[in-house]
């Protein structure tokens, strides 16, 4: 589409009924924040312009945005309605001529494909309006349309006669609207209303009056345009999220048993043929090979990667740790800081000791090494290639071992050099 287009993400409401300190639009869903999702379904149309509306606790919900490029923060002031947020945000854009896409910090299901329909439903209008259907729309507005079925404007539930609140189409708050007919409309609100608020609403109804034709595009089904605004609505987000996450990675042939009782957050990635087992938790910024096996009950935290064929089972956590190919490690471990080569195994109870209470340590294991049941290594340490501990190994800070070299004992010291017609075939 060859029109400019310009964001505005309303981010300055208060969030009260969250009962948390930090700012709802902040809260996290499935490893980013809800303006996180909200902002990377609109990146993905790439904007000319974003403007983030803040107020309430904003120098949080600045340093969230800060990372991303280009967008902008406006600070609205006294929140005193929608209409005034987003006229706030057109200060910032007084050059910009083209499509204004009004969405929200806390709406985080929305979808990129969604709102380039609801954009391209303008046509030459200058706004559409994304609706749906509520079996149980209170405290919504509510679409209004004349005989002839022409959407005519939207009253807000507080403002509605008996009759209108019968109306189960409602607004979902999400617009494209034209940016200098906007622009004229914003300046004529007025906050003539239950909540003495200038509503954004309103200004759809002068369109209306105008006859420039504001239209609707309808959602049979809203999920996608649910705000949060409790931890109830959170979890129930989440769950929605944690599904289309899940269905993405099963559409690549990812194995996932039970989707039920898996978590995969968002911005991992995972190869076709990985069986991921019942209970298993993996965070933002892992990546899986092909072929791999993780769980059940397995915890994959932030920077792991696993190699193609790597395995990772019952209570094991691994951390910031590489997994070369073929490697094991399937009981009772913890893996922090880690490089571990190919076809290594790590015995069950096996744990990087890799904090020294200040700072992090990282532990190299070579190819085939073979850990020992219960060895803790205390890192930094190295364990050569094929080496191989015995159990309940402790191998000190700084140890150095190895390649071939057997260690054993409380600390583990040189047993020997293992004889290479006992090491298995893929390890040597
Ligand atoms: C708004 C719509 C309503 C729609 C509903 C959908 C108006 C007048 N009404 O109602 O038709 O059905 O959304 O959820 O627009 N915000 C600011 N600054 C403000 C006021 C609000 O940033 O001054 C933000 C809030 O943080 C919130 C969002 O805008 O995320 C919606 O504001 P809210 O006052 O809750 O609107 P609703 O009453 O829900
Ligand atoms: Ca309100």
């Amino acid at each position: 589409m060859s029109r400019p287009l310009a964001v505005v993400c309303l981010a300055a409401g208060l969030g009260k009924r969250t009962k948390v300190s930090i700012p709802k639009v902040l809260l996290p869903l499935c490893g980013r924040t809800l303006l996180g999702c909200s902002l990377d379904a609109t990146d993905a149309l790439r904007p000319q312009h974003t403007i983030v509306v803040v107020h309430h606790q904003k120098e949080l919900v600045e340093k969230e945005v800060s990372s991303r490029k280009g967008i902008v923060c406006v600070d609205q002031g006294k929140p005193m309605g929608t209409g005034h947020a987003v006229k706030m945000a057109m200060q910032a854009l007084s050059d910009f001529d083209g499509d204004v896409l009004v969405t929200y910090g806390d709406c985080p299901l929305i979808t990129t494909e969604t709102l380039q329909m609801l954009r391209e439903s303008m046509e030459d209008s200058v706004c559409a309006v994304l609706t749906t259907f509520q079996d149980d729309p209170t405290g919504l507005g509510r679409i209004l349309r004349d005989e002839d079925d022409n959407f005519v404007g939207i009253r807000e539930h507080r403002d509605c006669t008996e009759e209108e609140s019968l109306i189960d189409e409602v607004n979902t708050g999400f617009y494209c609207f034209d940016s200098s007919a906007l622009r004229r409309a914003l300046l004529k609100l007025k906050p003539d209303n239950a909540q003495g608020e200038y509503y954004l609403t309103d200004v759809i109804a002068q369109f209306a009056d105008q006859d420039l034709n504001p239209v609707t595009f309808t959602l049979e089904d809203g999920y996608e345009t649910i705000g949060v605004n409790s931890l109830v609505e959170l979890g129930i987000a989440r769950a929605r999220m944690q599904e289309r996450i899940l269905m993405r990675h099963l559409s690549n042939g990812v194995m996932i048993t039970d989707p039920a009782t898996t978590h995969i957050d968002h911005d991992v990635e995972i190869g076709p043929e990985t069986k991921i087992l019942p209970f298993t938790v993996i965070g933002s910024g892992c990546k899986v090979g092909r072929g791999c096996e993780v769980g059940p009950f397995a915890h994959l935290r932030a920077g792991t990667v696993l190699e193609d064929g790597a395995e990772i089972g019952n209570f094991v956590e691994a951390k910031k740790t590489r997994v070369g190919a073929g490697s094991k490690a399937k009981h009772l471990t913890y893996l922090g800081d880690a490089v571990i080569g190919k076809n290594a195994n790590i015995g069950a109870g096996t744990i990087t000791a890799n904090y020294d209470g200040a700072r992090k340590h990282e532990t190299k294991i070579g190819d085939g090494c073979f850990v020992g049941s219960g060895t803790v290594i205390v890192a930094p340490s190295q364990l050569g290639a094929r080496s191989m501990t015995g159990a309940g190994a402790i191998v000190k800070r700084d140890s150095v071992i190895g390649d071939e070299e057997v260690w054993v004992g409380i600390p583990a010291k040189l047993l020997k050099r293992r004889d290479p017609s006992t090491i298995k075939k893929e390890s040597r």
